[in-house]
């Protein structure tokens, strides 16, 4: 018997506790209590197996610390946002240990959360062997799969990725269109002056930033800012429609695109180039298409529309967060924002007349740069990245991760670790001064 229970020691718990069950206490029960007694353990095999396999990381994750889904669920329930949780659940965790690491379950199944700058680097610059997760699950059909799962470079990995980057990078290298958005400035102030009294600066922020990617991105106006009931303002903000609504109004935006996408590829093959009031100013979708005319690749109408879709969710919602959020910390501390308006005004002049600045100047306000990185890392508008799979056994952080885990990069704990930031909670943009280091 104990040679039986001491070989029973070498396997796992729910092995051993089979065998004895098997060997040393079955035969010792009469006919009835030996089935109440085998229902009993095989409820008691069921929670175990159960309590295990799902309420636990896999086996080869058990080395991290790890929250489970009851600990999601009652999140969930409570009605916690993902930076509630971030604050009360994640970052005690992430503190207090020196690699960052921890397991939740998410949208893949567990996932192993990141936050240290150095495995941030290493599986962002490791594209092969961290391919990103199939990003389209769930119903294809879904909104968020429809409007923002296309064959896009967020979506894809490897080569077909590194194929698209081609034609798309002149867009990223593109210089910033100041003109235009000294021009948009000009019409934000304007409608402020119409509105009056007190504005909704999210709301404004949001009609602000669909109109520099309309411009900047297709070369196509939306009238957001100037005209606050303009159709296309209202097919865009989508303010919560009933689903089926939301459906109508994404496919009325899609074959728009098309239209869109269309009318530029005509023109650009008669030799017209766009924007030819904004002189250098070329469209994302001009540059786009330019490149394929060179030879560096080429979109199919689909890829380019998908990728005009991210264009256009990656460019619109995160910079106008980016702005609305500025504002606010810039409201919060009157100090930051006296010191911001004086480096605006030491640069730009205080004549009573409009004086948009140049990028050179724009360069040079090195405060306002630093509230906006500031402002991008206290309230960052994306706190999580795609979730990747590591598709051979490495190391983060000194830490095992095996082969086949899921990781998923938490910029908002990155962005907040007191293993990283000094006083991570306090608004204070000197940390970004050139005197101080990214630390601060
Ligand atoms: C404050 C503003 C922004 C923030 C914080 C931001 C953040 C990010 C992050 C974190 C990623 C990586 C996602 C991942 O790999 O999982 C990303 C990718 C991307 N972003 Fe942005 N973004 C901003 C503005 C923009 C704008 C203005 C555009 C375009 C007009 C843009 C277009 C893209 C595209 C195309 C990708 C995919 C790149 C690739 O995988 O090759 N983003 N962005």
């Amino acid at each position: 018997m104990f040679s039986n229970m001491l070989s029973g020691f070498l396997k796992t718990p729910l092995e051993s506790m089979i065998q004895l069950y098997t060997s040393e206490i079955v035969p010792n029960l009469t006919k009835r209590n030996k089935t109440i007694g085998i229902t009993t353990a095989i409820a008691l095999s069921l929670i175990y197996i159960i309590r295990d396999t799902f309420f636990k990381p896999p086996h080869r994750l058990r080395h991290l610390p790890y929250f489970g889904y009851f600990s999601v669920t009652r999140s969930l329930m409570k009605g916690e946002s993902m930076f509630d949780r971030g604050y009360s659940v994640h970052l005690p965790m992430v503190n207090a240990r020196h690699d960052g690491l921890y397991v939740e379950p998410g949208r893949f199944g567990w996932e192993v959360h990141v936050s240290n700058p150095e495995d941030v680097k290493h599986i962002l610059l490791k594209t092969k062997m961290f391919p990103k997760c199939d990003f389209n699950i769930g119903n294809e059909q879904g909104f968020l799969n429809k409007f923002i799962a296309g064959p896009n470079v967020l979506i894809i990995s490897g080569d077909h990725w590194k194929s698209q980057r081609k034609v798309i990078n002149p867009a990223f290298r593109r210089s910033m269109p100041m003109k235009l958005f000294g021009q948009l400035t000009q019409e934000l102030f304007a409608t402020i002056q119409v509105l009056g009294g007190t504005v909704d600066v999210s709301d404004l922020m949001m009609r602000c930033t669909l109109d520099a990617i309309g411009r900047a991105g297709f070369g196509f106006d939306f009238s957001a800012i100037r005209d606050i009931n303009s159709h296309w303002t209202t097919l865009l903000l989508w303010l919560f429609p009933k689903r089926k609504i939301l459906h109508e109004k994404l496919d009325i935006f899609l074959e728009k695109l098309d239209q869109v996408i269309q009318s530029k590829r005509d023109k650009l093959s008669k030799g017209h180039a766009s924007n030819d009031d904004l002189e250098h100013e070329r469209d994302l979708l001009t540059l786009m298409i330019e490149s394929e005319q060179r030879g560096e690749g080429a979109l199919t109408d689909e890829e380019l529309k998908a990728n005009l879709c991210l264009f256009f969710f990656a460019g619109h919602d995160t910079t106008s967060g980016a702005l609305s959020f500025a504002i606010y910390h810039l409201a919060k501390h009157p100090e930051i924002q006296e010191r911001a308006g004086a480096e605006a005004i030491a640069i730009l002049g205080d004549e009573p007349t409009d004086n948009l600045p140049t990028a050179e100047e724009v360069k040079r306000m090195t405060y306002i740069n630093q509230v906006m990185k500031e402002t991008l890392r206290i309230t960052g508008p994306v706190p999580r990245l795609g979730a990747r799979t590591a598709m051979q056994d490495t190391m983060l952080s000194g830490t095992f991760i095996p082969k086949g885990t899921t990781v998923l990069i938490n910029v908002f704990n990155t962005h907040h670790s007191e293993n990283i930031w000094h006083d991570p909670e306090t608004f204070n943009p000197d940390r970004f001064s050139d005197e101080q280091g990214v630390q601060g």
